[in-house]
């Protein structure tokens, strides 16, 4: 079983191919960075043309890398939501057309649900397992009991995650995307130089916030000379100050689980923001006290790319859920929302 998967929902154009025993046969990734550097941020517009002006050659990439043919292929995945509906409709859009032309499978995937299973891709993690998806709009904690099968525990009440890095990033002039930028920068700087608040410590529940953070940070910067210590000592604050808050929301999602009989086989890190190292080793030492292991993909495969697509479009296909070539394009698709098939 050999399945294709298109992700187009953002700024990343990913064409990846996976087999049903967990091997990756490629992963190709066309990122628009440069496009939206200049505006700080990404640009719906300039990523939908960005997509369409690379879709075809991605594909041909990941096929030439795999060493395959379109006729090798038992189904054909996308991302159809959420996301941006630009780049979103240009995904599925080709995947449907190629799956009506070559008589293949399509199979519409949620890009949340992607994230969700690529553990299940990289570390073979067994139903049902605490999940945190941290990623540039999202930030959510899930009981993940199945394929299609999701009960969401607790999510951001403003902001999520990605974008209190990315944000930040931008007032500390370091650019976009934030996230990885901030923790390259984080290594040099002193985590306890800032008094930033861990926003939701303690309070019931496992929902975030994190407008509150974002907040904190423009009023202590305000007036400064951005030196490089300043700097790197803010955004070891605020990385800190993150993973403070979510191995706290974290904590309590395993209170919410054990109270309501639930186990779980592991604790599984998903989404961009799980790239970060520092949240890493802080959300395993969580598994670690809650007596489960922690498992988190590479970080390239925590933000977006082609494979997990392929990966959760395989999940779906061996439980023989298949969409039709009608299936909608989404910018907003809650997981939860999503049953069995699509
Ligand atoms: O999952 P993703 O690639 O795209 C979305 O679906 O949103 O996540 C992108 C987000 C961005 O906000 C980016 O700053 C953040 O993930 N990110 C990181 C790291 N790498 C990416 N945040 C913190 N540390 C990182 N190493
Ligand atoms: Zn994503």
């Amino acid at each position: 079983m050999l399945v294709l998967g298109l992700e187009t929902s953002c700024d990343d154009t990913g064409a990846g191919i996976v087999d049903a025993t967990r091997r990756i046969r490629a992963n190709i990734v066309a990122s628009q960075l440069e496009d939206h550097r200049p505006y700080g941020g990404v640009v719906p517009e300039i990523a939908a043309r960005a997509h369409l002006d690379v879709i075809d050659e991605v594909i041909a990439r990941a096929l030439k890398e795999a060493g395959l043919s379109f006729e090798d292929l038992s189904g054909i995945a996308a991302t159809t939501g959420p996301g941006l509906i630009g780049g979103v409709m240009i995904g599925s859009v080709t995947a449907k057309a190629i799956a009506a032309v070559r008589n293949i499978s399509f199979i519409s995937v949620n890009h949340l649900e992607a994230h969700a299973l690529t553990a299940r891709l990289t570390d073979d993690v067994a139903f049902p397992y605490l999940l945190l998806l941290a990623s540039g709009g999202h930030c959510q904690l899930l009981f993940v009991k199945g394929v299609g099968d999701y009960q969401l525990l607790g999510r951001t009440i403003d902001d999520a995650v990605g974008e209190c890095f990315d944000k930040c990033a931008k007032m500390l002039g370091l650019g976009y995307p934030g996230g990885p930028l901030i923790e390259r920068v984080a290594k040099d700087g002193n985590a306890s130089a800032f008094d930033l608040p861990r926003p939701m410590q303690g309070r019931t529940g496992c929902d975030f916030s994190f407008s509150g953070l974002k907040t904190s940070v423009r009023v202590l910067m305000e007036g400064k000379v951005l030196t490089p210590t300043l700097i790197a000592d803010m955004a070891a604050s605020l990385q800190e100050a993150i993973a403070d808050s979510i191995a706290d929301r974290a904590s309590h999602a395993f209170q919410i689980l054990e109270a309501a009989g639930q186990k779980v086989t592991a604790f599984v890190a998903a989404g961009g923001v799980a790239a970060n190292q520092v949240l890493r080793s802080r959300l395993q030492t969580v598994a670690h006290a809650n007596n489960v292991v922690f498992k988190a993909p590479p970080p390239h495969l925590c933000t977006d790319n082609g494979v997990m697509v392929a990966w959760a479009g395989l999940e779906r296909l061996r439980l023989g859920w298949i969409d039709g070539l009608d299936a909608a394009a989404r910018p907003r698709w809650p997981l939860e929302e999503i049953r069995r098939k699509s």
